[in-house]
């Protein structure tokens, strides 16, 4: 095993900006850890806003960071006490918010958090599904509870966790509606939306106050307007599931509505489950873009610019 690598790493907060193609210490497994060799890395554009992405739990600076929290990837070595995966088992797996993640050549993780990646598709197309389909598992079935036959909303419908919230929700049984830009019609219905409806200020505006409350569930991955104006289409009794930040908890008391936001967590059974839709040919990962590593800040800078539907991920070997 050689002692350094190529990583993305910022050595100060910030965005984009900050993140050096640059060489790095191979980091070495711990106790229970695994040593994954990537091949695919996914971004998710928020995640440089995120506290957990430059500190430690208890608010200690661990910069310099390596960002991408989701990997595709071959087990090259285990810590002591490794369980479970073996040396060249082909994984993937979500990678805590706290610790470095997976844009470079080599990323550390607990054993136990990774799962036998879906093996009908290829690596850049597994790695967007750890952090983006879990969440969005996550928020339909452990938090939302969805069951057969309720109506979902999806705000944002076309996007990273959106695309997968889509596609699990119909799959779960729901009757789905997605929100997103005109351009993203087609893409959505494709996913197994019933309704899509076309956002733009106006045309959203229009849209909400011609129609009253009626989802049994909404997941809202966009936040700000589109949040505020997501307590109002939930029905009374309903769950308002969202992912950019807490709810107010005012506004869902007044809309009758129980509101939650949580952080998506490793679940390498839940994992495995989706492998398993994968591989069934029920669940399609939709990768929007693809950069090499040593681009990975480009990847990070085209969250402002037009992109297609789905993850952005770096390939990396
Ligand atoms: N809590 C958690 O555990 C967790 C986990 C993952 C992500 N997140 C958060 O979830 C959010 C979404 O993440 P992501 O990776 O899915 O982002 P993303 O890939 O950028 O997707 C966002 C989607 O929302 C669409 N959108 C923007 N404005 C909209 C509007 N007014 N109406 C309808 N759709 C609109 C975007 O379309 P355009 O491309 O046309 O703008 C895009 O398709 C972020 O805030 C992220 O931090 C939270």
């Amino acid at each position: 095993m050689p002692e350094t690598m190529m990583a993305l790493r910022a050595h100060a907060r910030g965005g984009a900006e900050q993140l050096v193609y640059e060489p790095a210490p191979v980091p070495v497994p711990g106790p229970g850890e695994a040593l994954v060799a990537v091949h695919a890395a996914a971004i998710t554009f928020a995640e440089l806003t995120w506290d957990l992405s430059w500190t430690t739990r208890d608010g200690q600076d661990r910069t310099p960071v390596i960002p991408s929290h989701e990997v595709s990837g071959t087990v090259a070595g285990l810590g002591p006490g490794a369980d479970g995966p073996t040396v060249s088992d082909e994984v993937y797996a979500l990678i805590e918010f706290d610790r470095d993640g997976a844009a470079a050549d080599y990323v550390t993780l607990p054993a136990a958090h990774l799962a036998a990646r879906p093996r009908s598709v290829s690596q850049a197309e597994a790695a967007t599904l750890p952090l983006a389909a879990l969440t969005a598992w996550q928020a339909l079935v452990d938090h939302a509870a969805l069951k057969p036959g309720e109506r979902v909303l999806v705000q944002g419908g076309a996007g990273g966790v959106g695309s997968y919230a889509v596609q699990l929700a119909a799959i779960l049984g729901g009757t789905v509606t997605a929100t997103g830009s005109a351009r993203q019609r087609d893409l959505v219905l494709s996913l197994g939306a019933a309704t899509f409806i076309a956002t733009g200020a106006s045309g959203t505006a229009r849209y909400w106050a011609a129609t009253p409350p009626e989802y049994d569930v909404v997941i809202d991955t966009v936040g700000g307007g589109v949040l505020d104006a997501s307590y109002a289409v939930t029905r009374r009794g309903g769950r308002l599931v969202t992912l950019s930040a807490p709810p107010s908890a005012e506004k869902a008391a007044d809309s009758g509505v129980r509101a939650m936001f949580f952080v998506v967590t490793p679940n390498a059974a839940e994992l495995a489950q989706l492998a398993a839709l994968v591989d069934e040919g029920k669940l399609r990962p939709i990768v929007s873009q693809t950069f090499p590593l040593a681009d990975g800040g480009k990847a990070f800078e085209s969250a402002t610019l037009p992109h297609p539907p789905g993850k952005t991920v770096l390939i990396v070997r």
